[in-house]
């Protein structure tokens, strides 16, 4: 190469550098070639309630058909629920089945996104093992959701290590997948917290090898967290305080017309609150403009609706009776669709069968990747090979 063209270049990516800036720089050649991959999952340990819904598989299915992501993964967590259910697989191999017909009747779709069984792809064991040598046990123990985890689970006085490490194992889950994108709910913030954590170490140790995943939360205040209907913090199957996917319409119309409301709110004429109302809180959550039309004409929206109640003068049945129809419309599809995969379960398996086949390849090529930048890929490495044989010569 002449000196002038080597110099021309190298002043021209120079004056790029310095104009723009290396991260810029840096960023746009990203982009360019990142694919956009989302993973994330449930852990199957009952069925999936209008908290998940809204929190997130819904998310999950508009993004799938976004068409905006090369690849999509949904792992049914079956390993990570076993951390806390050792003396009960029973309850797990029962519910997998039931989370893979939630899935599927929300929408989300075999040929559009790989849904697969955490346990049946071990390669995700083998990446656990070496980022566990990355991270200490004192920030373990510093990770919200595990330390609240501990004290729900009265596992202070012995905790078992499976559990104690999930968070590792989850950013293998996030990391084999080379996911960009991990939609969940902001209980998951110190997990997603703990994989930056865990590639960054890696890539900095190993050379740039892994992912550094963003998490998306849901962009709907009231679906961040949706309460129980009995209004405390959260859905939960211990406090029977669930709306299910799979309940009837019958069981929907009776949980909506006991739901906690406000108890000050005794006389229909009595103004009430909206805050903390969770009929309310759940109108924020599925209510659009266009339910009003159908079921409630003589409010145009919910800010309408939520000032006569602060007023006083509106009843909380009349409430309820909406939210009711609003509930039912959403999940009436579902619903029926459920009947119908109902009489398809051995190929539901099937599907997951085929999604466990592929999962496992993609994680199997990010091991790859992970024991070549470790260069623990002792037989494919021809120099180490050679560096031996120099090495015994004399
Ligand atoms: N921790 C998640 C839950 O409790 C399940 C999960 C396991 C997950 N691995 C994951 C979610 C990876 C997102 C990404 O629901």
């Amino acid at each position: 190469m002449a000196a002038g063209v080597w110099c021309e270049s190298f002043a021209s990516k120079t004056l790029f550098l310095w104009a723009f800036g290396a991260g810029v720089y840096n960023e746009i050649m990203e982009e360019e070639i990142m694919e956009k991959i989302i993973l994330t999952g449930d852990r199957p340990t009952g069925k999936l309630h209008i908290g998940h819904y809204v929190g997130s598989l819904k998310r999950r299915v508009e993004l799938q058909n976004s068409g905006n992501y090369d690849e999509i993964f949904i792992m049914i967590a079956d390993a990570q629920a076993l951390t806390d259910n050792a003396d009960n697989p029973e309850k797990v191999r029962q519910n997998i089945i039931e989370v893979a017909l939630d899935y599927l009747s929300c929408g989300l779709d075999p040929k559009k996104s790989t849904l697969f069984i955490q346990s049946q792809v071990p390669e995700l064991c083998e990446l656990t093992t070496f980022y566990m040598n990355l991270v200490t046990v004192s920030r373990l123990q510093r990770n919200p959701t595990v330390k609240s985890e501990i004290k729900m689970r009265n596992f202070e006085a012995s905790i078992p290590v499976g559990f104690f490490n999930y968070p590792i194992s989850q950013a293998s889950d996030i990391t084999a997948f080379k996911a960009t994108t991990v939609p969940v709910g902001e209980d998951q913030l110190p997990m997603l917290e703990q994989t930056k954590e865990i590639v960054r170490k890696f890539n900095s140790t190993y050379g740039d090898t892994l992912i550094e995943p963003d998490i998306l939360l849901p962009d709907n205040e009231a679906c961040l967290r949706l309460p129980g209907t009995d209004g405390k913090a959260k859905m939960s199957k211990s406090l029977n305080n669930c709306i299910y996917l799979s309940d009837t319409e019958e069981e929907v119309r009776q949980k909506v017309m006991g739901m906690y409301t406000d108890p000050d709110h005794i006389k229909v004429s009595d103004p009430g609150k909206v805050e903390g109302n969770t009929v309310f809180t759940y109108l924020d959550a599925f209510c659009k403009e266009e339910h009003f039309e159908r079921y409630l004409s003589e409010y145009k929206n919910l800010d309408e609706l939520k000032a006569h109640y602060m007023r006083g003068g509106l009843g909380d049945v009349k409430v309820k009776k909406f939210l009711n129809a609003v509930i039912q419309e959403e999940l009436a599809p579902i619903r029926a669709r459920r009947k119908e995969l109902e009489g398809q379960i051995p190929e539901i398996y099937d599907i997951l069968k085929e999604g466990c086949k592929k999962a496992r390849a993609k994680a199997a090529e990010t091991v790859n990747e992970v024991k070549d930048a470790m260069k623990i890929n002792y037989f494919e490495d021809g120099d180490l090979i050679k560096e031996q044989v120099e090495r015994y010569k004399k």
